[in-house]
Parts: C-alpha cells; sequence; structure tokens
C-alpha cells in the first residue's frame, strides 16, 4: 500500500524509518519532509495545513492511508476532511478527529474532560477578560509557584510557572486583556503547581480497543540541569527509569483507561496516538496535559522499540481490531540526544553544511531541521537532528549517541550534555 506522512519533523523521520521496515510498504511519501526522509521516502512539498493540496496528492499517487505527525492539521480537523470527502472517505487516517483533537486544542476542554471521568490532574479553574478579578483572586488563595495557562495552541509557549503573586496577576492579565498569546489566550487555565518528576505516556487507540505504549522522558530545557528557555525536546529516554510496574498499573487503571473510556462515552472519535503528559506526585500520577501526536523527540525514542510491523499495527487502528494485536517491545532502553542550532530556541541560522554523518556507528541518525541544499544536507531549522542509540540501561545507551553526536559536525551545533543527569 501506499503511505502518506504528513509532517516535517524528526517525528516523521522515525516513522517514515519504522514503516519502510514493512513489506506492506508499497510507496512512501512524506509532505512536506526533510533530507532524511528525502533518503528513504518521496517528499511533497506542500503545507500539511493545504488540505486540497493533500487530497490531491492522495489522489494522484494512489494513497491509502495518511498519518498525521503535528497537532496543527488534526486541530484544523484533516481527519474530518477526509471523512467529508465522497473521494476521501475510504482512505484511513490516523489521527483524531477535530472533537477528539480539542483534546489538546484547548487546556479548559481537556481540564473538564478529566474532572468528567475522574481522571487525576490538577486542580483549577478557567477565566476570561470579563472574569480578570475573580482570576486575580483566585490566584490569592494559592501558594506559589503560580501556573497560567493559555487555554489554545500556543507553539509550547502558552504555559508560565511564576514565583511572584504580583507578577503572576500581571501576566494574568496580559494574557487575558493584551492577548499576550493572540486567541490562544482568550481563556487561561489557572491551576495548583504540582511538585514531582515527569514524563511521558503514550497510547495507541482505534477507538475502541488500545495499546499501551512504551513510556519516555523528555528533556525540555535548553541548558544543563534543566536550566534556561523550554525547547521542543533537547532528547529523550525509554523506558523511563522510575515508571516501575507498579507506578505503570496505577498510570494504567487511573489514567489510560478512563481517558479511553471517556472518548467512548463523550463520543469523541479516535483513532490514532494519545501522548499523556505526566508528573509523579509521591506514588501517583497526575495528568498535566493531553496531546493528540506523538512526542518528538519521545517518538526517536519510543518507535524503535516497538518491534511489530508498524503497517499492520495501524491497519489494525483503522479497522478497529486492535485487540488482535500484539506489541512487542524491545526491553532495552533506548535514548537519543538532539543536536540543534546555535542560538536556539532563540534566533538562529540555516543553511549551515552538516558533516561526519558517514563516520556514525550504531546509532540511527533521525533529522528533524535538515534540507537539501545542491545534494548537501544543511541545517534547515532549530531542532537538526536526533541521535538514537540502544543500551543496557539508559547510561549505556547515551554514551553510544554521545559517541556518534561527537562525529557529526555544523557551525554553531549545540546539544545537552547531561541528559539523564536527574535519574
Ligand atoms: P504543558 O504545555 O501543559 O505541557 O506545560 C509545559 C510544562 O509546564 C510541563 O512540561 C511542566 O513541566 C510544566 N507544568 C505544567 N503544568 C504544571 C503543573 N500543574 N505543575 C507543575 N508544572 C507544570
Ligand atoms: N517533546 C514534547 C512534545 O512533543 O510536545
Amino acid at each position: 500500500m501506499n503511505i502518506l506522512i504528513l509532517g516535517s519533523g524528526g517525528r516523521e523521520h522515525t516513522l517514515a524509518w519504522k514503516l519502510t521496515q514493512s513489506p506492506k510498504l508499497t510507496k512512501l511519501f512524506v509532505a512536506p519532509g526533510n533530507a532524511g526522509t528525502a533518503a528513504i521516502a518521496k517528499n511533497i512539498p506542500i503545507s500539511v495545513n493545504d488540505f486540497e493540496a493533500i487530497k490531491k496528492v492522495v489522489l494522484s499517487e494512489g494513497i491509502s492511508m495518511v498519518i498525521v505527525g503535528p497537532e496543527d492539521p488534526l486541530v484544523n480537523g484533516v481527519h474530518d476532511f477526509f471523512l467529508n470527502d465522497i473521494d476521501l472517505k475510504k482512505i484511513a487516517v490516523i489521527g483524531p478527529q477535530k472533537a477528539a483533537a480539542t483534546l489538546e486544542g484547548s487546556k479548559d476542554f481537556a481540564k473538564e474532560f478529566m474532572m468528567r471521568h475522574n481522571i487525576p490532574t490538577a486542580a483549577y479553574k478557567s477565566f476570561k477578560a470579563e472574569t480578570l478579578t475573580e482570576g486575580q483572586a483566585f490566584l490569592e488563595t494559592l501558594q506559589a509557584p503560580y501556573v497560567l495557562k493559555a487555554d489554545g495552541l500556543a507553539a509550547g509557549k502558552g504555559v508560565l510557572i511564576l514565583q511572584d503573586l504580583e507578577e503572576a496577576k500581571k501576566e494574568l492579565s496580559a494574557m487575558l486583556v493584551d492577548s499576550k498569546f493572540g486567541t490562544a489566550s482568550t481563556t487561561v487555565v489557572i491551576e495548583e503547581f504540582l511538585d514531582g518528576i515527569e514524563l511521558s505516556c503514550f497510547v495507541l487507540t482505534d477507538g475502541k480497543n488500545y495499546k499501551v505504549l512504551p513510556t519516555a522522558k523528555d528533556y525540555k530545557r535548553i541548558g544543563e540541569g534543566d536550566t534556561g528557555l523550554n525547547t521542543g525536546g533537547m532528547g529523550a529516554i525509554s523506558p523511563v527509569p522510575f515508571a516501575s510496574q507498579e507506578f505503570m498499573d496505577k498510570i494504567h487503571t487511573q489514567v489510560v483507561k478512563p481517558t479511553v473510556n471517556g472518548l467512548v462515552k463523550d463520543n469523541l472519535p479516535y483513532k490514532g496516538f494519545i501522548f499523556i503528559g505526566l508528573i509523579k506526585v509521591g506514588d501517583n500520577p497526575k495528568v498535566i496535559e493531553y496531546n493528540v501526536r506523538l512526542g518528538d523527540p519521545e517518538t526517536e525514542v519510543v518507535l524503535p522499540r516497538i518491534q511489530n510491523d508498524l503497517v499492520e499495527v495501524f491497519q489494525a487502528v483503522a479497522n478497529q481490531t486492535l485487540d488482535q494485536i500484539e506489541i512487542k517491545i524491545d526491553d532495552r532502553t533506548a535514548t537519543t540526544v538532539m543536536t540543534v542550532s546555535g542560538g536556539y530556541p532563540g534566533g538562529y541560522e540555516k543553511g549551515k553544511e552538516i558533516t561526519g554523518l558517514e563516520k556514525v556507528e550504531g546509532s540511527l541518525v533521525f533529522h528533524a531541521g535538515t534540507t537539501l541544499e545542491d545534494d548537501k544536507v544543511v541545517t534547515n531549522g532549530g531542532r537538526v537532528m536526533a541521535v538514537t542509540s540502544f543500551g543496557a540501561n539508559f547510561k549505556e545507551a547515551l554514551a553510544k549517541s554521545y559517541e556518534n553526536v561527537e562525529k557529526i559536525h555544523f557551525d554553531k551545533m549545540n546539544y545537552r550534555k547531561d541528559l539523564g543527569f536527574d535519574l
């Protein structure tokens, strides 16, 4: 079968790498893709949000399955677009419909969902410009640090954690009244601060059945020791060593099961990945967010550990027969180290030639922000490439990733050298 992946990051390169191992795949397309996907699939230079252009490609290339990488097209309703089009409605789309994608598109909606289904999460209240005074009064009843969240999609920047009450009140006003995050902060969720260590749990569902996939931990800050600005993710480790079987059982019964059952009860059609962001508070999981897609760079460590034929798994998702699939997981640890452009997550230059890739041995290199320029691989984004390795434990796997990262070079390349420091 011919398959199209939407997206252009490390997540999509990893999906492409995994799908090309399937004997069921005939031809793979990635839109728009990067230099890594160009080497194993055909890149199509169209935007993930240009549904009409996607339709043309699907029909002209005889594509029968579309896998949606990022959240944007899902929140914009790409799955619904397919279902509502007479020529496209039989095409399998992996990714939830718009109503369910609101779990990521609106934090307020996600909180209400968790309340309704008794899923453990931080206590909260939501406010709008009309209720700014009530919001500021609510802040006074809380202890620092104060957590303010823009309701809508804000490119990963919409969460503020503030130590000072007066600053929190000012920021609340900036978000609600001065549209600090545009329409994304028309509503703001104020929630209780959760003190604990973070991890992510990945679930694949066909809307009826589900499979729990490996856990992962992402390193979001640019600086060593988890300092400095937030990034898209500087590296990841899977499995998370502190996620014991007992803790995983709690995640399963308290979070995963009620989430999937809640989707069914609320009539939120979902065929795709659920990425559950958790904080371990004491011995208990609490949900901090839902994402309606795989994480990046979590995908770069989660997918290599899955031993199944991914085309077969996705077919089962499309046909709602996921109960007939047994997911097989490699029990080794996988780690990935993200190399980034100097200056990222602030301003950075693009077009730097990347060398040394041919010297990498014993690791997988997944391209994130790269492109081809006269047959040369050059940088084309903040996060440039992720180097994934396996090991008996995370230290061994990381040592391998770092050994290979050091063979790769581009002007002003940066990466975190302390992944796993907190484990
Ligand atoms: P989110 O966009 O919801 O993932 O939030 C971004 C980051 O803010 C998370 O990865 C956490 O590190 C942090 N965060 C979000 N909510 C809370 C909370 N209630 N308590 C503590 N940290 C939080
Ligand atoms: N690595 C975090 C994310 O994909 O949202």
